[in-house]
């Protein structure tokens, strides 16, 4: 099925002119509610495929399917009115060949309206991302450590330490050349994030890199203190909703226990017609 977005202000061409301005406000968001209130303060809106992890229970991004991501993707384009929003491509989705890449993306952009999409990769990905922009497909990369590749790169580890860092530059640098309008730089050294920044033309956008980067990225759920099965070094909790949760849940079982919920305000009687 179909769906007809809005169109939204800030395109993919807005947010690549944003390259060493203002630094760019990016989350993620699942769900129409969340999308509503990210939409207010952000740039840009991420329907990530950490929905797997965050919201679905499962190990890793890799079980994470199209259908998934559309569902969420048309969720959230129902709260957004002024971000970009771009959605993942799932793991499989697209390592295939480059035209695999173009018919999921362009489903994934007409099933939800979202205004570019996002794919993990670097020099092997460039020629990918050459053939999607070049058929109207704004690409935002993904470079450093990108977890759908966890399993060969052996873990969630910090990616381009000393030598390693020739790698994630050379990867910069052809995301950049294929016309990607931005990159998200996750896990990798401060320093190698600044010279990213200074040798490229688009904005990095950082996670676990550096408060230099162009922009910043959380996963909303981890910044809302929501997800604690584990907490990288990189989240910074900035509410603790599972706590605020797990006392509201608490409070409601005892009230329904002790017969103090529901309370006279909260229960109809035959006296009040109307309501
Ligand atoms: O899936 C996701 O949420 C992401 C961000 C961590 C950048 O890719």
């Amino acid at each position: 099925m179909s769906q007809s977005a809005p169109v939204k202000s800030l395109t993919a061409t807005a947010i690549r002119a944003r390259k060493g301005a203002e630094p760019l406000v990016c989350l993620t968001a699942y769900t129409t509610p969340v999308a509503k209130l990210a939409d207010e303060h952000c740039d840009l809106v991420l329907v990530g495929d950490s929905v797997g992890m965050v919201l679905h229970g499962l190990p890793s991004t890799l079980n994470v399917t199209m259908e998934m991501m559309i569902m969420h993707g048309q969720a959230v384009a129902r709260g957004l009115d002024r971000a970009l929003m771009v959605i993942d491509m799932p793991f499989g989705s697209y390592e295939e060949s480059a035209a695999q890449a173009f018919r999921n993306a362009a489903r994934l952009m007409a099933e939800t309206g979202a205004g570019a999409v996002k794919l993990e990769g670097g020099q092997h990905m460039a020629e990918t991302i050459r053939f999607l922009v070049d058929r109207g497909v704004p690409v935002m990369a993904h470079i450093g450590l990108t977890p759908q590749a966890v399993n060969a790169i052996g873990g969630y580890k910090v990616q381009g330490r000393g030598e390693d860092g020739k790698r994630i530059r050379e990867d910069a640098r052809a995301v950049a050349d294929a016309g990607a309008f931005s990159v998200v730089l996750e896990k990798v050294p401060a320093e190698l994030a600044d010279q990213i920044t200074a040798e490229i033309a688009i904005p990095t956008v950082g996670i676990g890199a550096s408060v230099r980067c162009d922009g910043q990225i959380l996963v909303i759920d981890d910044m809302l203190g929501l997800f604690d099965a584990f907490k990288p070094k990189f989240v910074k909790s900035y509410a603790h909703l599972a706590t605020d949760a797990a006392g509201a849940i608490q409070a409601y079982a005892e009230e329904v226990r002790s017969r103090r919920f529901p309370a006279p305000e909260h229960v109809f009687s035959q006296e009040e017609p109307g309501k």
